[in-house]
């Protein structure tokens, strides 16, 4: 089945080119609030960010690290709001996002990213539906934040536990999808009994393919084509149409390729089009791919 791929080099917090309810699933992966390599991102796309780190610097206050956390929030929750504007009615949203923990003026503490993108997407009218958790390539241990334990790490109380997991995080826009009876393009793209078993389990262990993948895509944290290739055949059929807001390195736009879905993805790293290309550059001849480049 020929598809169509569009990459849009913009931003995502604004989607003019989508018309409303004109996709059928979202596939993502923010950047992260409160993890330090997205810092100066969220600082570009929101100057008020930037200006709040600053506040910090000066006056050191709990407040300002709060109204930090917020921002970054409500950066995020815009494009929500606009995907939810463009996904049709019973449209699935899967959000991948990891928690962070970070130490600032002396104090260690969680920041739940995933409880917060539950929150602002409630409040922008999706309907959350029990989520996945991706358990990462176990990672050592750490003491009080920083590097692994050391002796005195076998001494309660003032450890703590480690981050090893990340969120799926799945939404419906409305009501359930519906059908006509034995709708053909839906019977094709029907998954296994082994894959039914396996993915629609709350812990997936992948461990990604770490060796195989680039230093600039474990910069920008792509996820393993793995996760992208479940999330598609999991909630969505041939000839749909797959949303990706913040594309990074085009895992979902390959994956959708692959897959016989249609896809948009969303960067404003312009950078990384070369990346995209490469990984995109193998898929089937049937995939027609528009590159467009907002003039904002
Ligand atoms: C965590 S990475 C995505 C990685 C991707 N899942 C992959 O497999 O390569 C987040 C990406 O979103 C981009 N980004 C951040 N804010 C954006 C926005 N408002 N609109 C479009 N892209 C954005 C960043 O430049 C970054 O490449």
């Amino acid at each position: 089945m020929p598809t169509e791929h569009k990459i849009i080099l913009g931003n995502s917090q604004q989607m003019p080119e989508l018309a409303d309810s004109s996709i059928q699933l979202m596939v993502t992966s923010p950047p992260y609030p409160m993890i330090k390599m997205w810092d100066t991102q969220f600082s570009a796309i929101n100057p008020q960010i930037a200006t709040l780190w600053h506040a910090l610097e000066a006056d050191g206050r709990e407040e300002t690290v709060t109204q930090i956390y917020d921002a970054m929030h409500e950066t995020l929750a815009k494009t929500w709001r606009e995907a939810f504007r463009v996904l049709a009615d019973g449209g699935i949203a899967c959000i991948n996002i990891g928690d962070a923990t970070r130490t600032i003026n002396g104090k260690f503490r969680l920041f739940p990213n995933h409880s917060r993108i539950i929150e602002h997407c409630e409040n922008t009218g999706f309907t959350t539906l029990p989520y996945i958790l991706w358990k990462k390539p176990t990672t050592k241990p750490k003491y009080k934040g920083k590097g692994a334990f050391l002796g005195s790490g076998f001494l309660p109380p003032n450890a703590y536990v480690t981050l090893d997991c990340e969120f799926i995080l799945i939404f419906r826009k409305g009501k359930l999808r519906r059908f006509p009876p034995h709708d053909k393009r839906r019977y094709e793209s029907a998954f296994t009994k082994n894959q039914r078993d396996e993915w629609f389990t709350q812990i997936w262990d992948i461990t990604g393919t770490r060796q195989k993948t680039s230093q600039i895509e474990r910069r920008i944290a792509a996820f393993p084509d793995e996760i992208a290739d479940r999330l598609t055949k999991m909630f969505s059929v041939k000839g749909d149409t797959v949303l990706d807001p913040f594309l990074g390195s085009g895992t979902t736009t390959k994956i959708a390729m692959q897959n016989e879905r249609n896809s948009v993805g969303y960067e404003t790293d312009e950078s990384l089009l070369p990346l995209i290309k490469k990984k995109i550059n193998l898929e089937p001849t049937a995939c027609k791919l528009s590159i467009i480049k907002r003039e904002n």
